[in-house]
Order: C-alpha cells, then structure tokens, then sequence
C-alpha cells in the first residue's frame, strides 16, 4: 500500500535552529502523527540541506572543514526533533552518498534529454543570495537591502531549461486547484508566471564554491542551491528503485511561504515534468514568526532559540502554543 509521505524543508546548515524551524516540524508532526491515527501508514521526511557557499564560509571563519560544521549542525537539529518530539521516519542529509547518488543521475539524464545546457552568463550578482539578478528583481529602481553589495561578473555555466515548462505548468496549476495550500497562495505563483521566466542556472565553477555536487558530465562545475536541495524529496525514498512508487507522489511538503514561489511551485515541478515524474499532491505553505513585525531569521539575527523555552515549559505546551493559530489540521 502506498505511504502516506510528508516531507518538511529542508534546513540550511548554517546556523542553530530556531523558531520557523521549530514551528515547521512541529506543524509536519501535528499532520503525520493524525494520519497515523487514522490509520494510514506514514512516511514523514526531514533533514539537513548541507551545501552552499554560506557554509563553506561559516567553516572556514571557524576553521573547520565544512563536513565538520554540517556534522554538529545535524546535532543541533536532531536534539531539537527529540526535544519536541518529532516523529519523523527518516532524516535526510544532502552530503549523503543515497542522496549525491540520485543528483548526478537526476542531472545527467536532463543533459542527455538537452534540458540542461552550457552558456555564458553576463550581469549583476549577489554573493549574499548567491543569485543571478535581473531588473525584475529591483524594487523603485534599486537593489534591496537583501541582496547586499552587487557585483558584476561574467561566467560560463550550466542552466536548466525552465522557460520551457512554464506554460505547462501555468495550466497545470490553474487545473489543480489543491496543489498550492492554503488556496489564496497561490496568486504569488500565477503572477511569478506572469512574466517571463528564464533558464535557471544551476552550476558554480569549483573555484568560486567547492562544496556542492560536481556535475557528472563536466568536473569542473558543483551544482547549485535548489538542484541539490530539493531532490531531497526523492534522493530519500530511493528515486530509481523499484520501492519508489511506495512513497512518490508526496502528499504534502510543507514549505514556508519564502521557499514557494519560485523554488518549490516553479523549479520543483518543471525539473520533475523534465524527469518524466508525478508532481507533489500539495504545497502546504505556512507564514512566518516575526520579531517585530520582522521575519525572524538567521541572516537578519534576530532568532529566538526554541529550546529554552521547551525545556521550561515542556514540549507539549510548546507545540499547543505554536499550533494553536495554525490552520485547521482536520483539512490536512
Ligand atoms: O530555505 N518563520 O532553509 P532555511 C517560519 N534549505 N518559518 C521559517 C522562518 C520563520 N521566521 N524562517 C525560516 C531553506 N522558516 C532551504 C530549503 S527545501 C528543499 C530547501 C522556514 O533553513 C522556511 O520557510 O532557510 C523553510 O521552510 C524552513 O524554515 C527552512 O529554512
Ligand atoms: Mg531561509
């Protein structure tokens, strides 16, 4: 019989967890632990997205090697899950071999297919995202504080053929009116869509970042952010081998509302289209805990640890007080 899957994101192992992540497990939990109850048998998937520039960086300001800070990150991130008592199946590490295994398969049956093609990149840069930036991205004429200083470079690099699939995935959306929960979020994606979307790039040259997956078909490139992180998804439950079709398609990966548009509701379903494979059922997508009417977050530095609190108060009242604004779990 086929699980019912439910995935949470996966976090970025550049710093201790904090409330969003807290608050995303608990709210995955909350949803697993009642379809058990209902008597479905369950698969619930978290994990550790451990690539990226910022955390070679974090390594190398501490003088570690960047294995040895995803390896306490995890730590810090399974002592949070026992301590709210998260009742995943399985923890997923990027920098695993099961996973590394399914990206540079993932990646080089895209290039076989001509999905995945070389050109030459020309304009401004944010090392702080590490993003490519487009006028789109400014705001009255200027870059956001967000993206901090702006550089311009020129490079050649892999991109993946996302323009293809958008006015596919545009019907695909307005057909399936569950795809994107709660329903009013999916306005944000439909108007991403709305303009031109262009080919995502989805490589660094090795000596701008060595901690990435180098590509199979050209060593001299790692691959990038979201098509290392979000294949996660699948990497976990054995994409290519027969017990996939247990877990795939997944019932719910629950998002916040920063990683939907375009990571989960645009990369996500184009690069599965591209590999032939079923689209998620739903996008569960939460809001934010603000400091001030600020997202907290670890960049900005405002974070609240949730640990102290649940050590006071005791997992229970802690996962009521987070829960209890959420949406009705009985439509999950
Ligand atoms: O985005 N309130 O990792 P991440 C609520 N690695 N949720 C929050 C939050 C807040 N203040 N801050 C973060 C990443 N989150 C990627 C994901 S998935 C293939 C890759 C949520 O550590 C955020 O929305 O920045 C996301 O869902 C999760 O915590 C991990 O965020
Ligand atoms: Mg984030």
């Amino acid at each position: 019989m086929k699980h019912f899957y439910i995935t949470t994101a996966i976090d970025y192992a550049n710093g201790k967890p904090h409330m969003g992540h807290a608050y995303e497990k608990i709210l995955a939990d909350v949803v697993a632990r009642y379809r058990r109850l209902c008597g479905q048998q369950v698969h619930f998937l978290t994990g550790l997205d451990e690539h990226g520039q910022k955390v070679q960086q974090t390594a190398e300001k501490e003088g570690i090697a960047p294995q040895q800070l995803c390896d306490r990150v995890a730590d810090d991130f399974q002592d949070m899950c026992r301590l709210l008592h998260i009742s995943h199946n399985d923890y997923v590490r990027t920098t695993e071999e099961r996973h590394q295994v399914v990206v540079r398969d993932v990646l080089q049956k895209l290039f076989e297919k001509g999905d995945i093609y070389l050109a030459e990149y020309h304009g401004s840069y944010s090392p702080r995202s590490e993003q490519f930036l487009q006028e789109k991205d400014k705001v009255d004429g200027k870059w956001p504080e967000e993206f901090g200083e702006i550089i311009e470079i020129s490079e050649k690099n892999y991109f993946f053929r996302l323009s293809k699939y958008r006015s596919w995935l545009v019907t695909y959306i307005e057909e399936h009116p569950d795809f994107i929960f709660p329903h009013f979020r999916t306005k944000q994606v439909l108007e991403f869509l709305k303009a031109e979307v262009n080919d995502l790039c989805i490589s660094r040259p090795k000596e701008r970042l060595a901690w990435g997956i180098p590509l199979p078909f050209d060593e001299r490139y790692v691959t990038y952010v979201w098509f290392d992180a979000l294949l996660n998804y699948v990497s976990a439950v054995g994409y290519g081998k027969e017990d996939f079709s247990l877990y795939w398609p997944v019932d719910f990966h629950v998002i916040g509302k920063d990683i939907l548009a375009p990571a989960h509701a645009v990369y996500w379903p184009c690069m599965l289209r591209a590999m032939g494979i079923e689209m998620p059922k739903t996008l569960l997508v939460h809001g934010w805990w603000l400091v001030s009417g600020e997202k907290m977050s670890k960049s900005v530095g405002n974070i609240i640890q949730p640990l102290d609190y649940v050590r006071y108060y005791g997992a229970d009242a802690f996962r009521y007080f987070v829960m209890r604004n959420t949406f009705c779990v009985k439509q999950l």
